[in-house]
């Protein structure tokens, strides 16, 4: 049923979706594309410590357009790969990516340094694949199983990315850190610096069309900025290192959805995945 009034209607249709996107388990059925209003509502204090309202996201268009750089990306690192993709060992990009595993297992100077990790958490997925989600860091139950994203955060996520129309299978997630941070904290500028170069490694294997950062670290790492995460999301940076130039679309880390389970947030993150979800059609 509609009304007479398109602005309405699209309100009720981004409420509709977004209870189904992050609600029941439920995925919302593909729509054109049309931008959800994020919301203006008081944006409550993020994973990455900032609490400045969120607003209204960029359209797809906008990101074709787009004119960003993220030059300090080379300040803070992470456009330094930790191995150039050419000196990996392997035919294929899955025997390459299990190659830099296997070296930064043995030489990742923060995950050897670290003392209470349990497994590394490497990161896994399509080596093909087209969207990459990067996150923050293990938590405890990707510490015991060496998997990312397989506690409440990574159900929240695979339903994201079921949303989006895809399996967890064909895409690829990896975090900034690969070891999980002492007491869960959140991690420091010069440990994201340090496994940042092994994230650069992969994604220079992975040539992803679209990079997804969930929440602040991510983000700033990606994108070079020191910027908060709820001014970043919703709207396209690029990951702009060597020769690749990859669309980052920041938003909210599934866990931050988790806490704060408001209208706007689900808004605000359906919102994000919808826009890079359309970059991903755009390019095919
Ligand atoms: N949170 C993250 O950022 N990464 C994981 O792998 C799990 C939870």
């Amino acid at each position: 049923m509609t009304s007479s009034d398109p602005m309405l209607d699209r309100a009720v249709r981004a409420m509709v979706e977004t209870d189904l996107l992050l609600g029941v388990g439920q995925v919302p059925l593909a729509d054109d594309g049309a931008a959800v209003t994020g919301g203006s509502g008081s944006g409550p204090a993020d994973a990455a410590g900032d609490d400045e309202s969120f607003a209204v996201s960029s359209s797809a268009a906008d990101a074709a357009g787009m004119e960003p750089s993220n030059p300090a990306a080379a300040i803070i690192g992470v456009g330094t790969p930790a191995v150039p993709a050419e000196a990996l060992l392997g035919e294929s990009i899955g025997e390459r990516l299990q190659d830099l595993a296997t070296r930064h297992a043995a030489s990742c100077e923060h995950c050897t340094a670290s003392t209470t990790h349990r497994n590394i958490v490497f990161g896994e997925g399509d080596p093909d694949a087209s969207l990459m989600f990067i996150g923050e860091a293990p938590g405890e139950r990707e510490d015991r199983t060496g998997r990312p994203f397989v506690g409440p955060a990574g159900e929240k996520l695979d339903q994201m990315i079921a949303a989006m129309g895809f399996s967890r299978d064909s895409v690829y997630i990896a975090n900034v850190l690969k070891t999980r941070p002492q007491d869960n904290r959140t991690p420091r500028p010069d440990e994201a610096e340090r496994c940042g170069r092994w994230l650069a490694s992969q994604i220079q294997l992975i040539r992803p069309r679209v990079l997804v950062a969930l929440g602040g670290p991510a983000a700033k790492l990606l994108l070079g900025t020191e910027t908060g995460i709820t001014r970043l999301r919703g709207v396209w940076g690029r990951y702009d290192v060597d020769d690749l130039r990859i669309p980052v679309m920041p938003t909210f880390h599934p866990a931050y959805v988790l806490r704060q389970y408001t209208a706007d947030v689900r808004a605000a993150v359906w919102n994000d995945l919808q826009l890079a979800r359309d970059m991903i059609r755009g390019a095919e």
